[in-house]
């Protein structure tokens, strides 16, 4: 008896892991196990030798029993530590900063045009970058053969073969806007369209997409006076300062008269300033707008008037922040994006300065 006490208990201490432990209970206490037949061999014995044995076999079997117990918990505990010392943390660290994004300067110019005109009455309408040749160009009176749809460079989609239609266009200016608008609201009408252009062109100042603002005012008597003074009311509002506008004789199928409008500026030093100097940087198409426009967007041109103009918006932002590359703007380089990016505190609002 004592032979086994000393055998279990010494396996039992030395078991490495519960498989180990687990195929001692059976080989000790199992229903084969050596005490468990040393147990139904008290049988056999006298009725003296079973009062002597019977309560040794018993308190060897509970022995055994507990220490199987015991060194489960503690091959348990131990396990436990190991994963512990792996798996270890220190909560008390600081934590990591992330950094948060920033406002492309392209959505801050967008807002800050929003709010100069949302201040002169204008609302903002949409229309879709992926466009009906009719809105993007029969509409504003550029038919098939007008030279301006080969100048404009314009994406096409694929139609099928067979399909005959004509195919969609990705918008080659924010223009068809107008048409949609006019359709919609009828006159009269003041509204700006921002939103995102395409033209199959790139080099260091132009991108195949690109953005502008377009604008619409309608009206009895709207004047090119009236557009002049709102040109030169957004420009100075944008730039914080008074700014001089150039306005050129232009050409535009869909404006008549039709003026490009410039804005005064100095180069020093390869830097552009704006409201100084005497040279001048284009920024913008515009004019009265034409007759069959008016007629293509349901509106009776000899009951209304009024003008239109485009502006892109990639280019004030250039001339605004000092971005010396258009390219840049579209590379998505985080660097670049923290270096010209805005907080999204800065909500531009003209009371405020519209920022910085
Ligand atoms: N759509 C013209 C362009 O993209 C700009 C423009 C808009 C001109 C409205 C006149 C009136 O160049």
């Amino acid at each position: 008896m004592d032979d086994l006490r000393h055998k279990y208990l010494d396996l039992i201490s030395n078991a490495a892991d519960e498989g180990a432990l687990e195929d001692l209970r059976v080989q000790a206490v199992g229903k084969k196990g050596e005490i468990s037949l040393k147990m139904r061999e008290l049988g056999k014995m006298t009725p003296e030798e079973r009062q002597v044995m019977g309560p040794k076999l018993n308190a060897l079997k509970d022995e055994i029993n507990s220490a199987l117990a015991a060194k489960k918990v503690a091959l348990a505990d131990a396990a436990l530590d190991e994963r512990l010392k792996g798996e270890w943390l220190d909560v008390t660290l600081a934590g990591r900063a992330r950094r948060q994004g920033t406002i492309h300067p392209v959505s801050q110019v967008m807002e800050e045009v929003t709010a100069i005109f949302a201040d002169l009455g204008f609302s903002v309408a949409e229309g879709p970058q992926i466009e009906t040749d009719w809105y993007n160009f029969d509409a504003l009176n550029i038919p098939g053969h007008h030279p301006a749809r080969a100048e404009m460079d314009t994406f096409y989609t694929h139609r099928a073969e067979g399909d005959n239609r004509p195919p969609h266009v990705l918008r080659t200016h924010t223009s068809p806007v107008q048409i949609r608008s006019m359709e919609k609201q009828g006159a009269p009408i003041r509204i700006i369209c921002p939103g995102r252009v395409y033209r199959a062109d790139y080099d260091q100042t132009h991108t195949p997409m690109f953005h502008q603002v377009e604008g619409l005012a309608l009206d009895k008597d709207i004047s090119m006076a009236n557009l002049k003074w709102v040109l030169e009311e957004f420009f100075s509002a944008f730039f914080g300062t008074h700014v001089e506008t150039r306005f050129r004789a232009s050409h535009f199928p869909f404006t008549e008269p039709s003026a490009e409008v410039d804005i005064q500026c100095e180069w020093v030093d390869g830097q552009v300033k704006v409201g100084e100097g005497n040279d001048w940087l284009e920024v913008l198409g515009s004019g009265m707008v034409h007759p069959k426009v008016l007629e293509a967007g349901g509106i009776d041109p000899n009951e209304w008037q009024g003008f239109a103009f485009g502006i892109g918006i990639d280019r004030l932002a250039m001339l605004k922040y000092g971005i010396p590359d258009l390219r840049a703007f579209f590379d998505s380089d985080l660097r670049w994006l923290r270096h010209y990016g805005f907080a999204s505190l800065d909500q531009p609002t003209l009371h405020g300065g519209l920022s910085r």
